[in-house]
């Protein structure tokens, strides 16, 4: 047996999203704070992208890590049916408290995926529950969800679920509202609702994550929304990677005047640390399970369903978030892309740059089409890890959505990255 924990990796696990016969070791971490992830051969790497959009206060957090100990200590688990906790009922509270739309009941899950599952399923139910068939879901062309079933129909179809296709539900998926194709978005929505009868409409608010932060207009979403809802159509925000203050505000869903039935709420949510997925309904949703015949009762749940560990990391992460302290840094971090962004948006080597809340993306100018699978990924990928900062292009699409503890030293230090990269392919 070999001992290095590299090559035990490579022999033994089966990483996401990764060829088994890749190239390149799994890097091994120790130990993580703040920004930065250490690694067993010594280095210090810059977490841009908050491990996958989770972090918001850093690694290791000492208030998330106090009441994670302290829940541990107490109550480390117990089934969520017939059985509940303080650390779920207070999250729940708080979570109604600060969510849009007048959301009424919280259902836990344990990610971003399986959140958007269970929307999917009480939007189909929620028909059945009042007698009515359900219609089909419309999504954005672009769209990612997740990887379960359920997201994965919602999904764009492509590199994630091509494999799939031809086991997934049928699903519209309506042009992405780009910067003036905003009328033809908004004609193709009105045409759909008038061909076959819909029951939903899944959105990311916004912004677009695994499709390359691509960024939408507040003002077409509200129009889309509102055409929804005259069509008595409901709407999912799937804010798994909006929520909790990426976009500027708490939530993305708050930029539009008209709200969400139901949102689906992960990765920030958890402070980084303890796997959870929410899925928020409004009374709406609600009434039509106010019913005592089992075959109207939801059906869903996991084992870890409202795990108190996850509940009580997400309250502590959820003290910190609602600080005045962390507010600032999040309009620290807008300002500071959106000044880096004046002073680099004339360079030849970018395609587009955006800036939205605390999120920096920049499309690479290739000459060939923007997209997941597009050959200078791993390229750029090397470039920063090269310079010890953890960045995970999406294609050709390089973006900062950091920890929002992160100093502007350490900001600068990507910032600086960025500028050497453009200097190097513009040459
Ligand atoms: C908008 C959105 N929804 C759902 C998901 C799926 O979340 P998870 O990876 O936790 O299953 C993601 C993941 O990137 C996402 O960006």
């Amino acid at each position: 047996m070999n001992n290095n924990l590299a090559s035990k990796d490579k022999e033994y696990i089966w990483h996401p999203y990764s060829s088994l016969v890749g190239k390149q070791d799994n890097i091994v971490i120790t130990s993580a704070n703040g920004v930065f992830l250490n690694t067993n051969d010594g280095r210090k790497i810059i977490d841009a992208i908050s491990s996958w959009w989770v972090n918001l206060h850093g690694h290791a957090h000492p208030y998330i890590i106090q009441k994670l100990s302290e829940q541990a200590s107490v109550l480390e688990h117990v089934i969520f049916a017939g059985f509940t906790h303080e650390p779920a009922i207070r999250l729940a509270e708080r979570l109604l408290e600060i969510l849009p739309g007048d959301q009424k009941k919280i259902f836990f899950s344990d990610n971003g995926s399986t959140a958007v599952e269970v929307a999917l399923k009480m939007v189909i139910q929620y028909s059945n529950n009042i007698g009515k068939e359900p219609g089909k879901v419309i999504a954005l062309e672009g769209a990612f969800h997740g990887d379960t079933f359920g997201a994965m129909a919602v999904s764009e179809r492509g590199i994630f679920t091509n494999h799939f296709n031809k086991y997934l539900f049928e699903v519209d998926h309506i042009p992405f509202p780009e910067e003036g194709q905003e009328e033809y978005c908004l004609k193709i929505f009105e045409e759909k609702l008038l061909a076959t009868t819909v029951t939903a409409f899944i959105y990311e608010p916004l912004i677009q994550g695994a499709a390359g932060m691509r960024i939408y207009s507040a003002e077409v979403l509200e129009k889309l929304l509102v055409i929804a809802k005259r069509n008595n159509v409901l709407c999912i925000a799937d804010e798994v990677m909006t929520g909790f203050g990426r976009t500027g505000k708490l939530f993305a869903s708050e930029y539009m005047t008209t709200k969400p039935d139901i949102i689906c709420l992960s990765k920030g949510i958890t402070g980084g640390t303890m796997p959870l997925g929410v899925t928020a309904c409004n009374a709406k949703i609600e009434a039509a399970f106010l019913n005592p015949e089992t075959s109207k009762t939801f059906f869903h749940g996991h084992s870890f369903t409202g795990n108190p560990l996850a509940c009580a990391v997400s309250n502590a992460s959820l003290d910190l978030l609602l600080n005045e302290g962390c507010k600032k840094k999040i309009e620290f971090l807008n300002k500071e892309h959106k000044a880096f962004k004046d002073k680099i948006k004339a360079s030849k080597a970018i395609r587009k740059i955006s800036v939205l809340g605390t999120i920096l993306s920049i499309e690479i100018e290739t000459f060939v089409d923007t997209g997941y699978t597009n050959s200078i990924r791993d390229e750029l990928y090397d470039f920063f890890l090269n310079r010890n900062i953890l960045m995970r292009p999406l294609g050709n699409v390089i973006y900062i959505i950091p920890p929002y503890i992160i100093e502007e030293k350490e900001l600068n230090f990507i910032y600086e990255a960025i500028v050497d990269l453009l200097k190097k392919r513009q040459n």
